[in-house]
């Protein structure tokens, strides 16, 4: 044949492969999630998500030590508080879990990278977002307490809070508490379109954090939506978000795509406990090469647009990625 173009010929070594590449990935693009729960000497494992932990205070820097070997500068703190009241007042109590949590990693890796998920629903007993007035989540009322958590994780040391809350105005709050306490140098990263999504499923057992009643569509937002994804993320732009988050990932990647080229923030994507669930037990039950999976799955999140990937697989993509396998 006669062919102009061989699109095959820039497939024909993996010399050739590597060096034409549309898609390049780093393990400093990656923010490991981690459980932290209230008490002493506590390394458990999580049963909804093989292969995680949940971790008390003391003990959380064996973890952090594990990620630094791996590669990973970053963690995002999730807690698990040992008592929970309608308000969620443990969330910015300055001994709470969380806080603790970050003053250990800080104490011994000062360098390490923290950002802390900024929500209230594993610290209310309702399990919702935050504060209820009658069924609902009262928007205004929950901004307030958002905005004391926030400061609350930057007095312990946080470097990055992310509020996950999806309440109308929260940004511009929580910047101006932050600014008014003199942590202007703390980022925000927010969860700017988080979709009302079943998979969440495995967080909330792991987190203990599901709702008692109803369920969280009344905030986060209807999986049948993109152009209201654009509103919340210049919406959150506009507040003074520093980083803006697509929320799950890989059934959002159109999402991911065109928000990225809609705004000149730099993007996350958080791929959610379901995702993982989902790649574990695929793998576990023979039907697909586990490690293959993972790691085609995180290229196509940063190939849709996104810089940052939140994922439960982070060391395990690291070592891949210092192995060369994706890069
Ligand atoms: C808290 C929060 C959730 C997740 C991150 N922050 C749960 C939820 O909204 O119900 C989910 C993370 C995951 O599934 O891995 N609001």
């Amino acid at each position: 044949m006669n062919l102009q173009q061989r699109p095959r010929r820039l497939r024909s070594c993996d010399t050739i492969r590597r060096m034409t590449r549309e898609t390049r990935v780093s393990p400093d693009s990656l923010i490991y999630p981690l459980f932290v729960m209230e008490g002493t000497g506590i390394v458990e494992p999580i049963p909804s998500l093989e292969g995680q932990f949940r971790y008390s205070p003391d003990r959380v820097c064996e973890e952090i030590e594990t990620c630094v070997r791996a590669g990973v500068r970053s963690v995002m703190l999730f807690g698990l508080p040992s008592r929970k009241d309608c308000r969620g007042s443990a969330a910015y109590d300055p001994d709470g879990v969380v806080q603790q949590a970050i003053r250990a990693i800080k104490g011994k890796y000062p360098d390490f990278y923290v950002v802390t998920d900024v929500c209230m629903c594993e610290y209310t007993d309702h399990g919702h977002c935050g504060i209820l007035r009658g069924r609902e989540v009262d928007n205004d009322e929950t901004v307030a307490v958002l905005a004391k958590i926030a400061v609350s994780h930057a007095q312990a040391g946080a470097d990055m809070v992310a509020p996950s809350d999806m309440m109308d105005g929260r940004i511009a709050a929580i910047r101006a508490a932050l600014d008014e306490n003199g942590f202007q140098n703390v980022l925000i990263m927010s969860y700017s379109a988080k979709y009302a999504s079943a998979f969440y499923g495995p967080f909330r057992d792991a987190a203990g954090s599901a709702p008692a009643f109803g369920d969280r569509k009344g905030y986060q937002m209807d999986p049948h939506n993109r152009k209201e994804a654009m509103k919340e993320c210049l919406l959150d732009a506009a507040e003074g978000a520093d980083i803006l988050m697509v929320k799950p990932a890989l059934s959002y990647l159109d999402i991911i795509r065109e928000t990225s080229q809609a705004v000149t923030l730099p993007m996350a994507a958080y791929s959610v406990s379901g995702e993982y669930a989902m790649i574990k037990a695929a793998g576990k039950a023979g039907l697909i090469d586990e490690h293959r999976v993972m790691c085609e799955i995180a290229l196509s999140i940063f190939r849709a647009g996104a810089n940052i990937l939140i994922t439960y697989y982070a060391k395990e993509l690291a070592q891949a990625m210092r192995d060369g396998e994706i890069g």
